[in-house]
């Protein structure tokens, strides 16, 4: 996918000659709209004073450029942000990026590749805030796959927003980060999507490795990858045991962002790269089994998160592992009643094969903490049908054992719109993954599976402050959203942007 250029401009919007200029108008207390800067067009201004346009949130009204402007742009879209001062900071911030989703899609309709945003100014979010969440908005509603798609050649066909000139009356300064911030984590999510938009047989686990080395040469970041004769060497019993009835070489790949603050904190992710889940010899039912493609979202949300942080140089350390393999049931495959030993020497008697991510996850916890001593751990994965069953698609799950890092992550997955809610993590559900012949078994019987899959990675991160996302239920299927289209929603990516962005010592 190419990206969208994206410009400042001071020109005023008369003269811009393009596809479509946009107005994003708020509404007053009165249910009028507020009046505009830089509006040009008396069909606005008449269509305001007939009632027609208020302003209210999606109402959308088309000119046809008037006056100066009329020989230079096709359509001019007026589009209603609705009331402003009433709502939350984060309501608003999530109302402006379903806006630009809006855009995105009216955008599609209308052809448009060439697009002009004229900001509107609001009291209760800074100009950085409104740009970054307009754009984020447009960029990640502007989202297609059709890598696989014949090549129609259809003349006309509409491949994406090509250029997008931001217009405001407003400092430049917040207006330049805010573009920034938009593009880095609009784009990173966006490379999710494409990463789970890929088949098992399209991305791999070399796949990942090869996207990690890439970041890592072009943002100066280091890049491991563990092969299959480290991970014995290691004995990373897990991820041994979930690759055993493949063909695909298993891959663990690390990447590594050194902040130049010698003091800076250091923040593992770990995500999930289970690039096909078959379920192995305790193989899945086959409706929907396709799906089981996604099943390394986590992993493509902590890689790709590192895009941002090699972007952006945050002052904090960051350090991805991506453990990652397809869990088959061929004829050397794991079985239930096996027993595994894990990097820490943990030993786990396997009821289900189907239960692999845990084990893949955790050696790469324990091998991620034991080498980079990291102040906090977050993983990501695609972990359990039951977190669908407690959450839907609207939140993905969040367990820990540090509240306050709880905390953070619930704030940045609310400020983003990706949010989360905490299960509790008691040690009723850690007896549930006791076995009778090993340290503890890979499924935790039945009732709370979301919970019991949290206590198996528990074993392995000790006392370092820990949160786990289940992102089961959001990873695709998300909760419809104007700039979430079907398909894998790139969750995770923001959510993890948005905490390191404001990291603070924990
Ligand atoms: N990848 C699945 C979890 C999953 C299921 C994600 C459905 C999205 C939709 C995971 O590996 C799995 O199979 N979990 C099992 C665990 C069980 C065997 C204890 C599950 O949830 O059924
Ligand atoms: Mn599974
Ligand atoms: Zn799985």
């Amino acid at each position: 996918m190419k990206p969208t250029k994206i410009s400042l401009t001071r020109t005023t919007p008369e003269r811009f000659s393009g596809d479509l200029l946009v107005y994003c108008v708020p509404q007053n207390k009165n249910d009028k709209p507020k009046s505009v800067k830089g509006v040009c067009g008396s069909e606005f201004r008449k269509a305001v004073a007939l009632g027609d346009f208020k302003g209210d949130d999606g109402h959308r009204l088309l000119a046809y450029g008037q006056g100066k402007n009329k020989a230079l742009v096709s359509r001019v879209l007026y589009l209603g942000l609705g009331k402003v001062h009433k709502d939350s900071k984060t309501e608003l911030l999530e109302r402006c990026r379903q806006t630009g989703g809006k855009i995105a899609s009216i955008a599609k309709e209308l052809k448009a590749k060439n697009i002009c945003l004229c900001l509107p100014e609001l009291e209760e979010l800074s100009a950085e805030k409104t740009v970054e969440s307009l754009l984020e908005g447009i960029l990640l509603g502007d989202y297609r796959f059709e890598k696989y798609k014949k090549k129609d050649g259809k003349k006309g066909k509409f491949t994406g927003i090509t250029k997008i000139a931001v217009w405001s009356s407003m400092k430049e300064k917040g207006l330049r980060r805010g573009i920034n911030h938009a593009q880095h984590a609009a784009n990173a999510a966006c490379v999710a999507r494409d990463m789970a938009n890929e088949p098992g047989n399209g991305w791999t686990p070399a796949s990942f490795a090869r996207y990690a080395r890439m970041l890592a040469k072009e943002h100066s970041m280091k890049c491991t990858v563990l092969g299959k004769i480290e991970m014995k060497r290691l004995k990373m019993g897990g991820i041994l045991a979930v690759n055993q009835g493949s063909s695909e070489a298993p891959k663990l790949v690390i990447l590594e962002y050194t902040a130049k603050n010698p003091k800076a904190q250091t923040v593992l992710l770990v995500g999930k790269g289970l690039t096909f889940d078959s379920g192995g010899v305790s193989l899945k039912p086959g409706a929907g089994m396709q799906d089981m493609k996604y099943d390394m979202c986590g992993g493509a949300a902590a890689i790709c998160a590192m895009a941002v942080v090699g972007a952006e140089k945050p002052d904090v350390n960051v350090v991805a592992i991506i453990p990652a393999t397809d869990n088959m049931p061929g004829g050397a495959a794991l079985k239930p009643g096996d027993i595994i030993k894990h990097f820490n020497g943990v030993t786990s008697e396997i009821i289900n094969t189907d239960a692999e991510g845990r084990l893949i996850l955790a050696d790469a916890l324990a091998y991620g903490i034991k080498n980079y001593s990291p102040d906090c751990v977050v993983d990501l994965a695609t972990l359990t049908g039951a977190v669908i069953t407690s959450l839907g698609h609207h939140r993905t799950g969040l367990l820990g054992n540090n509240q306050p890092l709880i905390k953070r992550l619930l704030a940045a997955g609310e400020s983003c719109g990706e949010p989360l809610w905490q299960l509790p993590l008691d040690k009723e559900y850690v007896k549930q993954i006791d076995s009778d012949v090993a340290d503890i078994k890979n499924t935790g019987g039945s009732g709370a599976g979301t919970i019991t899959a949290a206590a198996y990675l528990q074993k392995f991160v000790g006392d370092t402050p820990w949160v786990h996302m289940d992102i089961a239920g959001t990873a695709w299927g998300f909760t419809k959203k104007d700039y979430i289209p079907k398909g894998p929603s790139g969750t995770g990516v923001r959510t993890l942007v948005a905490m390191i962005r404001n990291w603070k010592k924990l």
